[in-house]
């Protein structure tokens, strides 16, 4: 059976009338296709985009097995966005849990309620829309240092895209917002190590058998060694950090003088969790984001030379800078389709507090639910010729009549990306250098694939950058 066989359940309590004579939510309809002791992990681990973005053909709220678990779909934009805004739900449930052994339960993108909220107001300074600017200087010197590094090598040269990619989002992240110059040799073991864990993580997420993983097999092993070198790396940012004695204004200052609610320190572990939840997504988010722009680039040379003249256009012909993204706007109409054709964070998960509903449909305390933005931005009742590249749906006479919340690649409410201005800044302004600086070419055997983990991004990429 395929997944287009799907079929509905009856709804279990549908019309049953409430205690107050209303009728009760109904039960939202399971999905069919599971098999016994996996539900529709497999299904989801074969063909994840095509999976849940087929469900939205059954309901605006579907139930679905993982495992042993009920998990339940929302594929209505509305919905994600009452979900996201929602006081009845918290960060919990698949992916989230499979994080765990990475962000810890200490850290702002796995703590709630108040901890969480004191974890925001820690780290929010340095997200600020003001405080972006600070950053510009790092980020233009690191996308000028990659663009050199590519016309400096030997003509004709394959790029490895993705290290190249992680390269850049590990350095601006962490000098950015860490102040680490330390990062040049432990970039490679930071990029290595998080492909190991994010990949781990993913299968723990899609079929969670949680005795398989303690077994001593070899990828149990990979796994429990990268996992392990991550922690070490950020303990050693931590403790260089405080045998240097300096205090520079950043945010890894504001984390360690951080204070709990009582004014004492905050724990180690807590400032630990706290580096891991701002590094490592962040570099992971970044590196994909840049990996689908080279291909864009590369499949769309008509939009990668739209990009080059307005970025002449502005710049009269020197180099890019910080303070010209803010112009570049059909460079950043490029970037934003690229994030809705293929967005980082393809998948999402939330948990009920208590007993709620959703478009109508009972969600049961505990319940977990699931939501992918990728379904959300693939959907064409929200978008006209939906799989086509086209950056100029986002001009502002068009972009109007796209459904709120069909693209909220950053989320919305309390759980929201803090760094969207950052990221949006730095990616337009890579988009802008790349584009006009070189031609980008896929070489033979390049046949690139959406690769789907915790996050999406194309793996299989082979490119040429042609010097313009
Ligand atoms: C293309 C780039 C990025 C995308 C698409 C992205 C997307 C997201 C999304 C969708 C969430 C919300 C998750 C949820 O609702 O469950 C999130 C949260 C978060 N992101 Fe990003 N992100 C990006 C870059 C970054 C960067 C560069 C950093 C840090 C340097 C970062 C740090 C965080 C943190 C700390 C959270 C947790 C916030 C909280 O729970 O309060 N992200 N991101």
């Amino acid at each position: 059976m395929t997944v287009e066989s799907m079929k509905h359940e009856t709804p279990e309590t549908a019309g049953t009338p409430g205690t107050d004579g209303a009728p009760a939510p109904a039960e939202p309809p399971l999905a069919g296709g599971g098999v016994p002791l996996l539900g529709h992990g497999w299904r989801l681990a074969r063909d994840p985009l095509a999976f849940m973005s087929r469900l939205r053909d059954h309901g605006d709220v579907v139930r679905l097995k993982l495992g042993p678990k009920t998990v339940y779909a929302v594929t209505a934009p509305a919905l994600t966005g009452a979900l996201a805004l929602s006081p009845d739900y918290i960060i919990a449930g698949p992916l989230w849990e499979s994080l765990e052994g990475l962000l810890g339960k200490e850290g702002v993108a796995t703590a709630n309620g108040p901890l969480h909220r004191r974890q925001r107001r820690t780290i929010q300074p340095a997200f600020r829309l003001d405080a972006i600017p600070g950053y510009g200087p790092v980020m233009e010197e690191e996308t000028h240092e990659l663009a050199r590094r590519w016309r400096d090598g030997d003509a004709g040269e394959t790029i490895d895209c993705t290290s190249e990619s992680f390269r850049v989002a590990v350095r601006v992240a962490a000098r950015c917002l860490l102040h680490g110059h330390y990062m040049d040799e432990r970039a490679e073991r930071l990029c290595g190590a998080l492909a190991s864990v994010f990949e781990g993580m993913y299968h723990r997420m899609v079929v969670p058998l949680g005795p398989l993983y303690r077994l001593p097999l070899p990828a149990n092993r990979e796994f429990n060694r990268a996992l392990a070198d991550l922690h070490l790396l950020v303990d050693e940012i931590i403790a260089e950090r405080r045998a240097s004695g300096q205090r520079p204004d950043d945010l890894l200052t504001a984390l360690l003088e951080a204070k709990d609610d009582n004014g004492d320190p905050i724990g180690e572990q807590e400032i630990h969790d706290q580096v891991v939840a701002i590094l490592t997504p962040g570099s992971e988010t970044i590196a994909a984001t840049i990996m689908s722009l080279l291909l864009v680039l590369a499949d769309h040379p008509e939009h990668a030379d739209k990009v080059r003249a307005e970025v002449h256009a502005v710049t009269g012909g020197r180099p890019v800078a910080f303070g010209d993204v803010r112009k570049l706007t059909h460079t950043n109409n490029v970037v934003v389709e690229t994030m809705r054709l293929l967005p980082a964070v393809w998948i999402l998960t939330r948990r009920a507090v208590t007993d709620t509903e959703l478009g109508g449909y009972r969600i049961p305390a505990g319940a977990d639910i699931v939501y992918s933005p990728y379904a959300i931005q693939h959907d064409p009742r929200s978008y006209e010729r939906h799989q086509e590249f086209d950056p100029d749906r986002w001009l502002p006479q068009r972009s109007k009549d796209i459904p709120k919340y069909a693209m909220r690649p950053f989320s919305v409410g309390n759980r929201k990306c803090p760094s969207d201005h950052f990221s949006m800044a730095l990616l337009t302004l890579v988009t802008a250098a790349l584009a006009t600086a070189f031609r980008f070419e896929q070489v033979p055997g390049s046949r690139p694939q959406p690769r789907v983990g915790i996050t999406l991004r194309p793996q299989g990429l082979r490119l040429r950058a042609v010097p313009r």
